[in-house]
């Protein structure tokens, strides 16, 4: 008979699930970036770059909180959107449907992002974890506030653009 689970093993699981997604991000960001031919979208994949490092170091101190070492596990939901944000990249280079795209692309990064950490803060708070409910909501408002500033940049400019 397996071992039982418990919310404990749980929450471990799902860290290092976002822990990898994570990881995956802060590699394709600048590539957006580069893709990218509105400038205030450009420097806005440039900025989250930077605050998606934040996020890989607040995981790794819950790792630590924890008493784990920080370790990643394959997510394929992240490949999976990565690989369709790919695709946009590559079929609409040179169009002026471009932006539009990169911006949907990136929605679904941060909605991913918000669905993983806002069900990990929950279970933090369920389970006493303080300080890693801290952590967890200082990326989840970040992500939050990347996700507006994605509808602003589409609604001002990108899409217009685009139609
Ligand atoms: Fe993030
Ligand atoms: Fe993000």
């Amino acid at each position: 008979m397996a071992a039982e689970k418990t919310l404990d093993d749980l929450f471990l699981d799902t860290l290092k699930d976002i822990y990898y997604a994570e990881k995956q991000i802060v590699k394709t960001l600048p590539k957006m970036a580069k893709a990218a031919t509105s400038p205030e979208l450009k420097a806005g994949f440039e900025q989250h770059a930077e605050e998606t490092e934040g996020h890989i170091e607040r995981l790794e101190q819950i790792f630590e909180l924890l008493g784990k070492p920080a370790r990643a596990k394959t997510c394929d939901a992240i490949l999976g959107i990565i690989e369709e944000g790919k695709s946009i990249m590559d079929e609409y280079k040179g169009t002026v449907a471009l932006d539009a795209g990169l911006v949907s692309s990136a929605q679904a990064v941060e909605h991913y992002e918000m669905a993983r950490y806002g069900t990990l803060k929950t279970w933090a708070t369920q389970l006493g974890m303080t300080d890693a409910v801290a952590l967890l909501d200082a990326t989840l408002k970040e992500e939050i506030a990347t996700d507006k500033k994605l509808s602003q940049v589409a609604t001002s400019n990108v899409n217009q653009k685009a139609a």
